[in-house]
């Protein structure tokens, strides 16, 4: 008698045979590496929250730009801190803006050897921390930020940024970006829409790596209730009609069903946005020795491409690319 649990079986008998009929593979190709430049730092500094990771200065950025080239990953993101923050985060659209020097300065290290991606925000500059101007009661207003979104795209691209990525997730933000950067003549620079961002409670990290802290209040009136699907497919259209040329989700691991129906509704490319939090965790188990971190993170990141997406920003690009 054949039971079908019996062939399945006989299917993973040794690696040879499970690699034969492996559907899914990790690739480096399939990496992007999230980097914080920070201005007026003498020496790189480490992240507490994030084992491993940086704020680079501009010298030692372009030493991990070599890194990255010789480990074959293929793209990485920029976030810039700057010195100065203020109420709109002027230092954002800065020509000479910290994030604005270290996409020239990655530039002229990689070539076209590597997709510079530039985050587009202002919660990096910004004194309280949120993602555009805030109104006196305390809200975003949308169509004000859009104007400094705007300018920060031209900046991003004078600088020679080879893709925006914009993150705030303001109504009209890929639009607009698109707009200013069409008229300042850089209709080649893509957009990366971060399109279903959800108010997740993981990027705390990330706001120690960029010096932001959100005071008394949250992104709720902008990034998604994770309660919703639906609601993610929708914005996920917005992005795409407005001239989106990728979508992202974010988080990853909490959100694969996210990114396997957006793979259904769409064919541009899809990136996941593994976050700090998500990293964290798997670093702070894997410390206690309580998991195998690098099992851990190749099994997620192994199941976000699963889930359709093409390509992954995550704080592992170097460590695991350097044991694919
Ligand atoms: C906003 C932005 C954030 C992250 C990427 N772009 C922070 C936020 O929305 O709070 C978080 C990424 C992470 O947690 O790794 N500019």
């Amino acid at each position: 008698m054949i039971f079908p649990q019996q062939r399945l079986r006989r299917l993973r008998k040794n690696g040879a045979i499970r690699r034969l009929i492996s559907e899914t593979a990790l690739n480096v190709d399939d990496f992007v590496a999230p980097l914080f430049v920070r201005e007026g730092i003498a020496e790189a500094q480490p992240i507490a929250s994030l084992p491993g990771i940086f704020q680079h200065t501009r010298d030692s950025l372009k030493a991990e730009i070599d890194e990255i080239l010789n480990l074959g990953i293929p793209s990485i993101i920029l976030f810039g801190i700057p010195a100065k923050k203020d109420a709109t985060g002027t230092e954002a659209w800065n020509p000479d803006g910290i994030v604005q020097q270290a996409i020239t300065d990655c530039k002229s290290v990689s070539g076209d050897d590597l997709v510079i991606m530039s985050d587009l925000c202002v919660d990096e500059y910004t004194d309280h921390g949120h993602c555009g101007v805030v109104k006196e009661d305390g809200s975003v207003d949308n169509d004000l930020t859009l104007d400094l979104y705007k300018k920060i795209a031209v900046a991003q691209a004078n600088a020679g940024t080879d893709l925006i990525a914009p993150s705030g997730m303001m109504d009209g933000q890929v639009a607009a970006i698109r707009q200013a950067l069409d008229e300042n003549g850089n209709l080649d620079i893509p957009i990366l829409a971060y399109s279903a961002k959800y108010a997740s409670g993981l990027y705390g990290p990330f706001r120690e790596a960029a010096n932001v802290t959100l005071e008394n209040s949250d992104r709720k009136s902008y990034q998604q209730d994770w309660r919703n699907k639906r609601e993610a497919m929708n914005e996920i259209k917005a992005d795409l009609n407005e001239g989106a040329d990728m979508i992202m989700v974010k988080p990853a691991i909490t959100y694969l069903d996210i990114i396997a129906q957006a793979r259904e509704i769409t064919d541009v490319p899809i990136g996941a946005y593994h976050v700090s939090g998500e990293y964290a965790m798997i670093k702070a188990a894997g410390e206690k020795g309580w998991i195998d971190e690098k099992q851990v993170a190749i099994e997620q990141l192994t199941a976000v491409k699963r889930s359709g997406a093409n390509f992954i920003l995550t704080y592992f690009a170097k460590e695991i690319a350097s044991c694919l």
